[in-house]
């Protein structure tokens, strides 16, 4: 073992000789004294086992992508990058390999298992006293933090560094559907957007605009003039998002394939052949993402649709989902053909039916993969955390080369911390049951810790079929979400907001307005919580250090000034909400209808609060202020010189409002727009001080509350000075 500690007093010790898994900025950390490891550590032969001790009263926050509650106390989870469309409560993984946790105890604690194979977390589970960690390994990194829930959130986060920003239009509302097929239903899509006056920035293109499901192809039949058609649709500023899956389908003269064969581009089997696995396009090699040379070659291939115009994409089928290997195909059909005409016992029986059940995704085929890891011979299973953080990686340096200061789109499945500065994720294939309306709530926050500001779920969810309700109720939640994406699987009821009775449909236009108003708060929260390293969402015990606090586990804080109680049951018209402290409620029904009736104050402690289905409660936490400006039916058309700002202010507010271009990187050298907002109760009376550095900045309208639940509507039109600024 070696010990290494941070400035700001990290602890890292190293177990072993591990694989690179490019998550932490290493440089900070030096060579010290070994220090008392907390807990208890066995060594096997193969493997790592840790146990920690537990505190009755304590909550575990994290592990990122997972199933379950926010606390993960009770239940045994894996890192495992999984492509499993039933996300039930009985599964251990999804798609995602977040290894880090936090402890909230009398004195909170957090690790993160640097480890790019599979980790075990039982936590509480076998033991209620005890949190085990199993690394499938013995070549580790673990990282050990101590300090509040939010300096240890702070201090991860700032080892891995800034997380991937979206172009702003990112912020839009998106719609995606499997598929829409050709390019009149596209634009026919697009069409309803504007006919019903509902917003939309974007559009995606699922597998089927490609050739025979073939990477980097357009089906000329279906899309006759893309380049024109892309062209076309940005004009109307919405953009085509193209998904782009891990297989490379197996065809002679196909260039992407032809390409790969020749210089050995490809994931290979045990004897040095390429290894051949089946996923949509039938057939299939995987590109060996873990070589810096393939990652070069299949990064500058996104280039061609760049050039068409494309702007974003999303990376799928990355765990690497398989559906069968031609090796694992084969056993199963011999198996079964030598069973033909037996008289089976049922032992013999069960077992017939799991070869076949068993196929996809199977634990022999990842064992079967090996990779070319920068010239050293690794096997697939060992690092197979990483095969999706590589492939978004190779797009992320594609995109790079191609425009280094533009802001490409990019969501991807499968992820491992790290990826975080690449790309945003969505949460997988979700299904439309108000249970996975849940999950996404409340796995909000774990993604925020793993570094995923830019996520959100497949809205109304993926597989199954969404009721009008619960498409409402979801865009309810999902309005707060970065990535903010209606999609939903072929064969599944159409979930587009038209496709739902006129009452719902107009709801659903409000809520998503809503989205558009929201924008300049929700694009300065997410843009400070990035540079400060902090989370977008967050459990009550981010701020907030009572015991009650700890046990709330559907209700989330959303940046500096909010805190959501959502609406997830069925039917339901109200819910129990525990307020910290007095806050103010604001009913919202419509950007439109915001009047003095719409706000209530609310004293700390439990209430039960009715809400009807048209109206998404927002709390407003005291002394804090939420920025708004008229919605608009596209990002670029919002008007952000003139906003509007909600707060419930018993004495005084401060705001620091973020903005930028929205479209290039200059953010990362300081290239910003930034608002000071003060508020001040004296005998009665608000006394507000706007400074500013953006000069478009026109007006803003102040609806503030007071102390006594009552509301002062004050305008100030300022000529705001850069120098001003502080
Ligand atoms: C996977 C993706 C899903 C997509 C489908 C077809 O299941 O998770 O979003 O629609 O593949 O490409």
């Amino acid at each position: 073992m070696n010990f290494y500690q941070t400035v700001e007093g990290i602890n890292k010790i190293s177990f072993g000789d591990m694989i690179p898994t490019e998550t932490i900025l290493q440089k900070r950390f030096v060579k010290t004294d070994s220090f008392m490891v907390p807990g208890v550590i066995q060594k096997s032969e193969k493997r790592f086992t840790w146990k920690l001790d537990l505190n009755d009263d304590d909550v575990i926050y994290g592990l990122g992508q997972n199933v379950r509650g926010m606390n993960k106390r009770g239940f045994v989870y894996e890192s495992f990058c999984s492509d499993d469309p039933n996300h039930t409560p009985d599964k251990k993984s999804l798609y995602g390999a977040h290894n880090f946790f936090v402890v909230l105890s009398d004195k909170p604690w957090g690790i993160y298992i640097d480890f790019a194979g599979k980790v075990t977390f039982d936590i509480g589970f076998e033991h209620k006293d005890v949190l085990k960690i199993e690394v499938e390994g013995i070549d580790f990194d673990a990282y050990v933090f101590t300090g509040t829930y939010k300096q240890i959130v702070n201090q991860f986060r700032s080892l891995i560094g800034q997380s991937y920003v979206p172009p702003k239009w990112g912020f839009g509302y998106q719609q995606s559907r499997w598929s829409y097929v050709d390019q009149e239903e596209v634009l026919s899509i697009a069409d309803k957007f504007d006919e019903h006056d509902l917003p939309c920035d974007a559009i995606y293109l699922d597998i089927d605009y490609m050739e025979r499901f073939k990477d980097f192809t357009v089906s000329e039949e279906r899309f006759p003039a893309f380049q024109s058609f892309v062209t076309d649709m940005k004009s109307r500023e919405i953009k085509l998002i193209p998904i782009i899956d891990a297989g490379v389908k197996i065809e002679s003269g196909y260039d992407v394939y032809e390409e790969g064969v020749k210089n050995d581009y490809f994931c290979n089997d045990a004897s040095g052949h390429p290894f051949v696995a089946a996923v949509w396009p039938g057939k299939v090699h995987f590109p060996d993402f873990f070589n810096s040379q393939v990652r070069k070659w299949f990064g500058q291939k996104y280039h061609h649709l760049l050039n068409m115009g494309i702007e974003g994409f999303w990376n799928d089928m990355n765990e690497p989902a398989i559906f069968y290997s031609e090796q694992g195909l084969k056993d199963a059909i011999s198996f079964v053909n030598s069973q033909a005409g037996k008289n089976l016992d049922i032992y013999t029986f069960f077992d017939l039916k799991d070869k076949i059940l068993n196929i996809s995704n199977s634990e022999v085929d990842y064992k079967s993969m090996y990779h070319n890891y920068d010239g050293v011979k690794v096997n697939h299973y060992d690092v197979h955390n990483l095969f999706g953080y590589f492939m978004t990686r190779a797009a992320a340096e594609g995109f790079e080369d191609y425009a280094p200061d533009k802001r490409h789109f990019m969501i991807t499945r499968a992820s491992h911390i790290g990826m975080a500065k690449h790309s945003g994720i969505w949460t997988g294939d979700n299904h439309s049951w108000w249970e996975h309306l849940k999950l996404n709530i409340q796995m909000m926050p774990g993604l925020g810790m793993a570094g995923f500001l830019y996520s959100g779920a497949d809205t109304g969810g993926f597989g199954g079929e969404a009721s009008g309700e619960l498409l409402t109720r979801w865009l309810q939640f999902s309005i707060f979400t970065p990535l903010l994406r209606n999609h939903s699987a072929l064969g599944t009821r159409k979930q587009e907001p038209w496709m739902f009775e006129t009452e719902t449909l107009d709801r659903i236009r409000d809520v998503v307005k809503m989205r558009y108003a929201l924008i300049p708060y929700l694009y300065s929260e997410f843009m400070k919580a990035n540079f400060n390293h902090e989370l977008l969402f967050a459990p009550l015990s981010y701020e907030y250090d009572d015991l009650r606090s700890k046990q709330v586990e559907d209700q989330l804080l959303l940046g500096d000034s909010l805190m959501l109680a959502p609406v997830y049951e069925q039917n339901s018209r109200g819910r129990s909400v525990y307020l910290p402290e007095k806050m103010v409620l604001w009913k919202v029904t419509a950007f439109e209808h915001l009047n003095e009736e719409a706000f209530e104050l609310m004293e700390e402690g439990y209430h039960f609060v009715d809400v009807a289905l048209n109206e998404i409660p927002l709390y407003l936490k005291p002394g804090k202020l939420v920025v708004l400006t008229k919605p608009e039916n596209r990002v670029s058309n919002l008007d952000e010189s003139n906003l509007v700002v909600v707060g419930y202010v018993p004495n005084k507010a401060i705001y620091e409002l973020y903005n930028d271009d929205g479209l290039t990187k200059g953010y990362k050298s300081g290239d910003s727009l930034k608002t000071m907002l003060k508020v001040d109760r004296h005998k009665n009376e608000y006394q507000i001080s706007v400074d500013t550095n953006d000069m478009a900045l026109k007006s803003i309208t102040f609806y503030l509350i007071d102390d006594n639940g009552k509301w002062h509507v004050i305008k100030q039109n300022a000529i705001m000075d850069e120098s001003h600024y502080v």
